[in-house]
Order: C-alpha cells, then sequence, then structure tokens
C-alpha cells in the first residue's frame, strides 16, 4: 500500500444466500422463519450494543474516531523513521497478531526482502513467540545493526512473561553493545498509560512510548497505536485504514437487522453454532488475507469461548474458529471439508481486483490440454477456484458465505476489522457472554509465573509440577 493511494469507493460485502435453506437443505441451512427469528432476536442487540457504546463501555468502537492518536504515532514514527532500518515488534496475542495481519494485507510480500519493494522503509518483524532457536538466529543477524533497529515492546499488561523476557534480552544486547543512551534511543514501548509493570519499566528508564487506550482489549487493540505503530512505520495509510473503520462504523451501527452487516454475520454465525455447526472456517482467497485469519481466530476464540455466561450460570459455549487457505486447502482440506462431518460454517474471503496480476503463459506445444489455461489472469483462476469450491461445498450441503473485497487496501482492511470486531460483540450478546475477558488464559499464565520460580508461588509450582512430571509408566 502506498501512501495516499486508497480507494474511498472500494467496499467490502458480505455475500450470504448460501447459507439458506433454499442453498443447502433445510437440515442444513436457516429456513425463512429461522431468518425471521433471528432478525428479530438481534435487532434489540444492535440497540443495546449501541447503548453500550453511549455508556463507555466498548472503547475500541471510537478507535476510528481518534485522529489524534494517528497523529501520535505518526509523531513519534517521524522521530525514529530516518535512521531505522529494522523494526521490531516484541508482543504477543492482541499485541501482535494484528500488526502481522495489517503488514501481510498491505505490503507486497518480499517486503523485508527486497529494498526497491519497501521503498525506504524499515523491515518488520513482529516476534510473538518465544522459540529459542528463531531469537537466537535473530539476535544473531540484528547485532551488528542495532543503532539502526528501533523495538517496540507492546504489552497491555507489561506482566505478560514472553513479551518481558524478549524485552530482557533485548535490554541487555543494547546495554551491553550501546550504552544506556540505547534504552531511549532504539526502544519505543506501547502500554498502558498509568498502570502496569511495563509502564513502571518505561517510565524508570525514561523510554518512548505509545499508549494503550483505557478499556481496549489486546484483540481489539489493532487500531490503536499498537497497531498503528508498525503499520505507519511500513508505509500503510493508517488515515486510510481508520477512514475504512469508520465507513463500517456507520453501516453496522444501522438499526434495522436486514442492513447491518455485523449484525448479519453474528445470527448466521449464532444459528450455525446452535444447530450442530460448531466450528466456523475462514478461508481467504488471498495470501494478503492470510494472516487477516489468524487475527480472526484470536478475536473470534478468546472472546466468545466462555465457560460462564452473563447470569453466572455454565455454558461452556464458543465456536471453534479454523483458518484454511484457498486455494492452497483444497488440496488438504476441502475433502474433509466435504465427506467428513457436516459441522462447519464456512466464510470465505474473496478479492475482485488484484493490483498485481500475473498472466499465464502459452500453452507448451506437448501438453495442449492446458490450453484452457494460457493467457488467463492469475486472479481469474484463484477466483474460479473459490467460486468452483463453493459450488463443491454446495453439492455437498455446506452453508457458506462470502466477504467479498473490491481490493484490498488501507481502506477495504479497516472496513473487514472493525466489522469482525462488531460482529465479535454482537455475537458475544447473542450467545450472552461478556466477550471482552478471557479469564481461562490467565491460569496458563500464573502456572508459568510459578514454574518460573516466582516468589510466594513455591506451592501453587509442587502443585503443577505433581500434575505435570513425566511418568515413566506411560512412556513409550
Ligand atoms: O487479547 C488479549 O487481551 C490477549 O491476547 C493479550 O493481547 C495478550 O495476552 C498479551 O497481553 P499483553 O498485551 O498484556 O502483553
Amino acid at each position: 500500500m502506498v501512501d495516499g493511494q486508497f480507494n474511498a469507493d472500494a467496499q467490502i460485502n458480505i455475500y450470504y444466500k448460501n447459507v439458506f435453506s433454499e442453498a443447502v437443505g433445510e437440515a442444513d441451512g436457516i429456513t425463512a422463519s429461522q431468518w425471521r427469528e433471528l432478525a428479530e432476536r438481534t435487532t434489540p442487540l444492535i440497540t443495546w450494543l449501541s447503548l453500550e457504546r453511549q455508556r463507555g463501555h466498548t472503547p475500541y468502537r471510537d478507535l476510528c474516531e481518534k485522529t489524534d492518536v494517528a497523529e501520535q504515532v505518526k509523531k513519534r514514527a517521524a522521530e525514529v523513521e530516518e535512521t531505522c532500518e529494522n523494526l521490531v515488534v516484541l508482543g504477543i496475542g492482541g499485541s501482535a497478531l494484528g500488526n502481522i495481519a495489517l503488514q501481510t494485507a498491505l505490503n507486497p510480500c518480499m517486503y523485508n526482502l527486497d529494498d526497491k519493494q519497501r521503498r525506504g522503509r524499515p523491515r518488520l518483524f513482529v516476534f510473538d513467540n518465544i522459540d529459542p532457536a528463531q531469537f537466537a538466529s535473530f539476535l544473531d543477524w540484528v547485532g551488528d545493526k542495532l543503532d539502526k533497529t528501533i523495538f517496540n515492546i507492546s504489552s497491555k499488561s507489561g506482566r505478560t512473561s514472553e513479551t518481558a523476557a524478549q524485552f530482557m534480552i533485548v535490554r541487555k544486547l543494547l546495554l551491553d553493545r550501546l550504552g544506556p543512551e540505547a534504552l531511549r534511543n532504539q526502544v519505543i514501548a506501547t502500554t498502558d498509560s498509568r498502570q502496569g509493570t511495563l509502564r513502571k519499566i518505561a517510565d524508570e528508564l525514561n523510554l518512548r512510548c505509545l499508549e494503550v487506550p483505557d478499556g481496549v482489549g489486546g484483540r481489539f487493540s489493532v487500531l490503536s497505536a499498537v497497531g498503528l505503530f508498525s503499520a505507519a512505520m511500513c508505509g500503510i495509510d493508517i488515515d486510510a485504514l481508520l477512514a475504512g473503520a469508520k465507513h463500517m462504523d456507520k453501516r453496522v451501527s444501522c438499526e434495522d437487522f436486514y442492513k447491518n452487516p455485523a449484525a448479519i454475520n453474528a445470527a448466521i454465525n449464532y444459528h450455525f453454532y446452535t444447530h450442530g455447526k460448531p466450528i466456523s472456517v475462514m478461508m481467504p482467497y488471498s495470501d494478503a488475507l492470510k494472516d487477516m485469519a489468524d487475527w480472526y481466530r484470536q478475536l473470534w476464540a478468546e472472546s466468545l469461548g466462555k465457560k460462564v455466561d452473563l447470569d453466572r450460570r455454565e455454558v461452556w459455549i464458543g465456536p471453534t474458529p479454523i483458518k484454511a487457505m484457498g486455494a492452497t486447502d483444497q488440496h488438504s482440506q476441502v475433502q474433509l471439508y466435504r465427506e467428513g462431518p457436516n459441522d462447519k460454517l464456512f466464510t470465505f474471503l474473496a478479492v475482485e481486483n488484484f493490483d498485481n496480476d500475473p498472466e499465464i503463459g502459452p500453452v507448451p506445444d506437448c501438453a495442449p490440454e492446458l490450453e484452457y489455461l494460457a493467457g488467463k489472469k492469475l486472479s481469474t483462476l484463484l477466483n474460479n477456484e473459490k467460486r468452483a469450491t463453493e459450488y463443491a461445498f454446495l453439492e455437498s450441503k455446506r452453508p457458506c458465505l462470502t466477504v467479498l473485497f473490491d481490493r484490498v487496501n488501507a481502506y477495504t482492511i479497516g472496513q473487514f476489522i472493525y466489522l469482525f470486531e462488531v460482529t465479535t460483540s454482537l455475537a458475544g450478546a447473542l450467545f450472552n457472554i461478556n466477550p471482552y475477558d478471557q479469564p481461562a488464559v490467565e491460569l496458563g499464565k500464573e502456572a508459568t509465573f510459578a514454574l518460573m520460580g516466582k516468589e510466594g508461588d513455591e506451592d501453587f509450582a509442587q502443585e503443577i509440577q505433581a500434575k505435570t512430571e513425566i511418568d515413566e509408566d506411560y512412556l513409550i
């Protein structure tokens, strides 16, 4: 994506004809009366969600209005971009997946490798894991480039052990190689404005900072400084991104169920979860969108997988989000998807116009059977493969819908992000659960602290060890 080249007319739309009983049969599709019931059930929740916003309970909804945040991000970027050849984001979950998704969607896939395609912007590395070999390899590579490298440590809480460990390694490296000034020069912390471990560290070390807005959880934070900083540094038009989200905000605020794409998306997903299809497969037919499907997986899983509902009843609820790639997984997953259990709803992501679209060359004389490919655009093949798969799914009575991108650019990506965030809120309301917390993630975090020797957690550590140590009787 090149600055300023967004097409404000570019839209995303949801095509949902193929979820109905007319397309996949009564047993597997939504009937007319079920659709009416879904509309009746969802409509008051649209109003309720607007009230929640007015009460300040969903601050992520307002990020698309925050031009001041975009300005702060650009200011920070301007401070460092002249000398920055490598930008390294240290974060995990909601502090990384959005950054990765934006970069994959909006910059060329050879961006890091090709100076020409990078147009003077820094390479981007997002480390959302603590694999020792991978991180060691990176440290080895970056060791003599530290003065041209910016580390963006991104953690709302600052106590996330993966991110903290990465930062502590990098801090030592910077201090050893470049001295104390390097922390101020080479590090930017994105964290809570008032509290948390990273806030404390940032204040103590006098780090440059960006803020995670109050009340915005990690997986809803991509349109805040969390996602915008790396995007701006890498030349993505963050104003277009926010403009796209704002455009979608209008559409998903519409009180008329039949005109509201988030309401329709949430209602469809809710229906299939409650009618024997608890698995939701997102299948992009565009490599640019492949990490958007990862971002969606976290958003959907952490938000909707809940043990208790809002009335404190145990419900153990939540659709399982799966990512599959078109056309790649036609040669891997589709056999199962057509002939395995009919327990899935499919959401294709399809792109109508690709900015770059190679033409398939002429057919070799010896292989006239390939004539049908010659001279066609790759996008024609890819989109026909999507239609072919859709047809094959319908033949097997598998319900599916499609998010259609006019084209992939910052404006449509902003729309997509906002659409799925609000869909998640509405799905949460339909399931009567809180989509903004993640209590089940905490136990694993606490157990890690204990196993790593956190003071005061000795008994807890022993309990974990007793339950997880290798029992030789079962080792083969
Ligand atoms: O969505 C979420 O809240 C989580 O996935 C967090 O983003 C993740 O656990 C990282 O947390 P933090 O930003 O506090 O390091």
